[in-house]
């Protein structure tokens, strides 16, 4: 009996160690998106794409002039090239890849400002 109880907490941590490793929830995933708005991420990115104007082109879950983040954050692996592929678009601008509409280009943001703007916008990935 006591073996049995100790099988059983050890596999019980494991589990529970794998679980939070994760991500605050394992299961359907729903929980853990809600807490998206918590990220630090996503709080300093959706500050700073709203203090530089991006979201007069850009709304997080429907296309208006440009694409919406959302689909973005779909079409795209959340990865170091990716970081690197879109903070050099929104620096530079640039058209083509959703249509014919360009970007302006944001030559007054740094890299690192632009970087934390992708990650932002990858976070509200499906
Ligand atoms: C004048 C309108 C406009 C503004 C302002 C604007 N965008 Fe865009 N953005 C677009 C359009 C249009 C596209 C699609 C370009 C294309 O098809 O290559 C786009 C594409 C993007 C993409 C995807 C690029 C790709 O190659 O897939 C990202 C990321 C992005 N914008 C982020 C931003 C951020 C962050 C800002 C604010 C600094 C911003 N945009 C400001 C119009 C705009």
């Amino acid at each position: 009996m006591k073996k049995t109880l100790i099988t059983l907490f050890v596999v019980t941590s494991l589990l529970y160690a794998c679980g939070g490793g994760a991500g605050s929830d394992t299961g359907n995933g729903a929980p853990a998106k809600k807490d998206v708005t918590q990220n630090p991420t996503y709080i300093a990115g959706l500050d700073l794409v709203s203090k530089s104007g991006c979201l007069t082109c850009h709304k997080a879950n429907e296309a208006s002039t440009g694409p919406s983040y959302k689909s973005i954050a779909n079409k795209y692996p959340n990865n170091v090239e990716t970081y690197e592929l879109l903070s050099l678009k929104i620096i530079k601008g640039g058209y083509g890849v959703w249509g014919q509409v360009p970007m302006i280009p944001h030559p007054d943001l740094t890299q690192e400002t632009a970087t934390t703007m992708v990650k932002y916008i990858l976070l509200l990935k499906d």
